[in-house]
């Protein structure tokens, strides 16, 4: 049995990560992260949001998202006694559901503690502005979030502008290319998990997301669908047939959810109340009554961790060549630089991390995971 939750060996994933970003080196190991990719408004960023189960992301009509957001959930269980972590209690008095053991941190703005989530979205906004501008510009410079929560399940979720195809207002003419470039190299790594939403109320043949994820993944063995919108569907119509894998059937499945619609955004409707109206949803309605436990958003959740663990544990055994492939290369610049010159070299500290990695992971490996050791 896979130990769903395993968040010694996702942590060091995402520490690798961090320090790839911030030394600017090109990642030399490709590390599974799941994408999320469809068309403009299909509710991409409602569904991450419903995930975290806060509000902290851009949302709405147009196009709102316009850089990569690399969003990594970190599971941080309470601690037992009641404690303020020395937080000041203004920093949590703008968000009516502000607590001590979750935050939010941006690499950009390293040691910074949000825990006024409304802030992380005011952050996101004006990061966004910096890099793309005020209008509708977009920019491939991806902003890196942590979150840490006891509620969350540990993930690394990508969110990406929408797929369109008609540039507005000063958009270059060929942004649906410049669009589609972005997503697919975010998509096209072999161990990306791509997280396809399509709005329930549009054909799926016609799914932008789907057809996409298609080019990259032609059998369908890492793409997962998510069907928004099904609280919007027309009357006596809904999405058993391709829940059944009738339609376009993927290896990982669908998942029907229901997010807030525009009207709830604007009367500021509560995330909690949200996802216990999405639940109500399910059970109630005759279509999805008998499989409500394979509906929604939490069972989103567990099914992404759960797809998560397990492509990390099949990729570990390559992602170990690397690691000593590039821990060699560093070794052979290091030399050729010679001693003196490395201080606060990136190379440096990318040699530090990895060697470290490759200890941690070896700790891993050789120890209480026998499951893990088996796959080498
Ligand atoms: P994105 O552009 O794909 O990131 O989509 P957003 O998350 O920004 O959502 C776009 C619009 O669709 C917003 O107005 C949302 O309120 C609305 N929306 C998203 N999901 C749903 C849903 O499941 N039901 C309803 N009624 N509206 C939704
Ligand atoms: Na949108
Ligand atoms: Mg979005």
């Amino acid at each position: 049995a896979i130990n769903v939750n395993d968040p010694q060996l996702i942590s060091l994933v995402n520490r690798l990560q961090d320090v790839f970003a911030t030394v600017g080196v090109q990642n030399p190991i490709d590390l599974p992260q799941i994408v999320v990719v469809g068309s403009q408004s299909s509710g991409k960023s409602s569904v991450l949001e419903n995930i975290v189960g806060r509000d902290f992301l851009p949302r709405g009509s147009g196009i709102v998202t316009r850089r990569p957001l690399v969003l990594q959930l970190i599971n941080r269980p309470s601690p037992e006694k009641l404690q303020t972590n020395g937080v000041d209690e203004k920093e949590l008095a703008g968000d009516s559901q502000a607590n001590v053991n979750e935050w939010g941190e941006f690499l950009h703005i390293p040691g910074q503690k949000f825990y006024d989530f409304g802030k992380i979205r005011d952050e996101i906004v004006k990061e966004t502005e910096a890099k793309a501008g005020r209008n509708v510009g977009i920019s491939p410079a991806p902003i890196n979030l942590r979150i840490y929560s006891p509620n969350v399940l540990t993930l690394t979720l990508v969110d990406l502008p929408g797929l369109t195809k008609v540039p507005v207002g000063d958009q270059p003419r060929d942004i649906e290319r410049q669009i589609r470039d972005m997503v697919l190299k975010q998509i096209q790594k072999p161990n990306a998990i791509i997280l396809a939403v399509t709005a329930a109320n549009v054909d799926l043949a016609n799914s932008d997301g789907l057809k996409l994820a298609r080019e990259v993944d032609p059998e369908g063995q890492r793409t997962i669908g998510v069907l928004t919108k099904i609280d919007l569907m027309d009357q006596g119509t809904d999405v058993v047939d391709i829940l059944a894998g009738r339609i376009i059937p993927l290896r990982l499945g669908y998942v029907p959810v229901v997010n807030r619609g525009q009207r709830d955004i604007e009367n500021k409707k509560r995330i909690d109340l949200a996802l216990k109206a999405e639940r109500e949803f399910f059970e109630n309605h005759s279509a999805y009554r008998n499989k409500a436990s394979y509906c929604g958003t939490p069972y989103l959740a567990r099914k992404l961790n759960l797809i998560l663990m397990m492509h990390i544990k099949q990729t570990l055994p390559d992602i170990k060549t690397r690691i000593s492939t590039s821990l060699q290369k560093y070794h052979q610049e290091l030399e050729q630089l010679g001693a003196g010159d490395i201080l606060g070299n990136s190379a440096n500290i990318v040699l530090n991390i990895i060697t470290e990695f490759s200890n941690e992971y070896r700790t891993i490996l050789d120890g209480q995971s026998p499951e893990l050791s088996s796959m080498e």
